[in-house]
C-alpha cells in the first residue's frame, strides 16, 4: 500500500526539509509514501495575498482565513479518487492527545492531509467542515502546526511496512508493549571508566531478555506512574482471568 500525504502550510521549505531527510525521505524513495507539500500562499487573493485576518467579535491575535485552506483542499480533491475518504489532521494544543495508539490507527489509512495552523487560531469553518482529527502533541504551545504535523507524520510513516529495517524494528520501542524502552549499550566495553553491565556480555540470552524487561519496567515505574498504574491493573486482570 502506498500512503499519500498532503501537507498544507505557509512554510513549505520547513516541511520539505524534514520529509526529504532520513527515514521519512527513505520511505518516499522506496515509494512507500508520497508527499505533496502545498504552499498556502499560492491559494490567496491578490494584491495582498493574506492568509490571516482580524477576529470577528474583537480580541487580540490574528485568525487564519478559510478561503486559502478550502482552495488548497479542493486542489487535493481534484487529484483524488471519487470515493476518497482522507483523514484530515489539524494539530492544535486543544486537540485530543496524540499517542502511539493514534499513530497505529492512522497508519492503516491510505490518505492523510495535514493542515498546519498559525497565529491565534484558524477559522472554525475549516475545523467544522474539513478536519476529521484534531491532535495535540503535548501540553505546551509551539509556534505553528508544522512541527506537530511532522511529529505525527513521522510516528505514522515509521509504522508502514517496509520503512524500518529489521535492525530498526519498531517492536521494542517505548509504548510497543505499554512499557518505556530501557537502556542500550554498544562498543567500547569500557569508556572513560564507564562500563557496560556484565549481564549484556554474558551470552545468556534468556537472562539478558529478563534483565531488559526488568529495566523497561523500572523505567516505566520511575518515569511514568500513569502508565505503570495502567499496566498493574491490566496484569492484575489477566491474573484474575487465568485463575478463573
Ligand atoms: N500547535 C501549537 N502547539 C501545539 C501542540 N502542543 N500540539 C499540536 N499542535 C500545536
Amino acid at each position: 500500500m502506498n500512503l499519500r500525504v498532503d501537507i498544507i502550510t505557509p512554510f513549505p521549505p520547513l516541511v520539505e526539509a524534514v520529509v526529504e531527510t532520513s527515514i521519512l525521505g527513505r520511505a518516499a524513495a522506496k515509494e512507500v509514501v508520497t508527499y505533496h507539500v502545498h504552499n498556502l500562499f499560492e491559494y490567496t487573493d491578490p494584491p495582498h495575498h493574506k492568509i490571516d485576518d482580524e477576529p470577528y467579535g474583537g480580541g487580540v491575535g490574528m485568525i487564519m482565513k478559510p478561503e486559502p485552506v478550502f482552495r488548497a483542499f479542493d486542489t487535493i480533491r481534484e487529484t483524488a479518487e471519487e470515493d476518497w475518504t482522507p483523514r484530515v489532521i489539524f494539530p492544535t494544543p486543544d486537540g485530543q492527545p496524540f499517542t502511539q495508539a493514534e499513530a497505529k490507527e492512522l497508519a492503516t489509512h491510505e490518505h492523510l492531509i495535514f493542515i498546519c495552523g498559525h497565529y491565534k487560531g484558524i477559522d472554525q469553518r475549516v475545523r467544522d467542515h474539513l478536519v476529521t482529527d484534531e491532535y495535540s502533541i503535548g501540553d505546551y504551545v509551539v509556534t505553528g502546526g508544522e512541527l506537530p504535523a511532522l511529529l505525527i507524520l513521522d510516528a505514522v510513516v515509521r509504522l508502514q511496512e517496509g520503512v524500518l529495517t529489521t535492525s530498526e524494528s519498531a517492536e521494542s520501542d517505548s509504548f510497543s508493549a505499554e512499557l518505556l524502552d530501557g537502556p542500550h549499550y554498544t562498543r567500547p566495553r569500557e569508556y572513560r571508566g564507564m562500563t557496560v553491565p556484565d549481564i549484556l556480555l554474558s551470552g545468556h540470552h534468556g537472562e539478558i531478555s529478563d534483565w531488559r524487561q526488568e529495566r523497561r519496567r523500572d523505567q516505566t515505574r520511575n518515569r511514568r506512574p500513569d502508565l505503570w498504574k495502567k499496566l498493574m491493573k491490566t496484569e492484575q486482570q489477566m491474573l484474575e482471568q487465568k485463575n478463573g
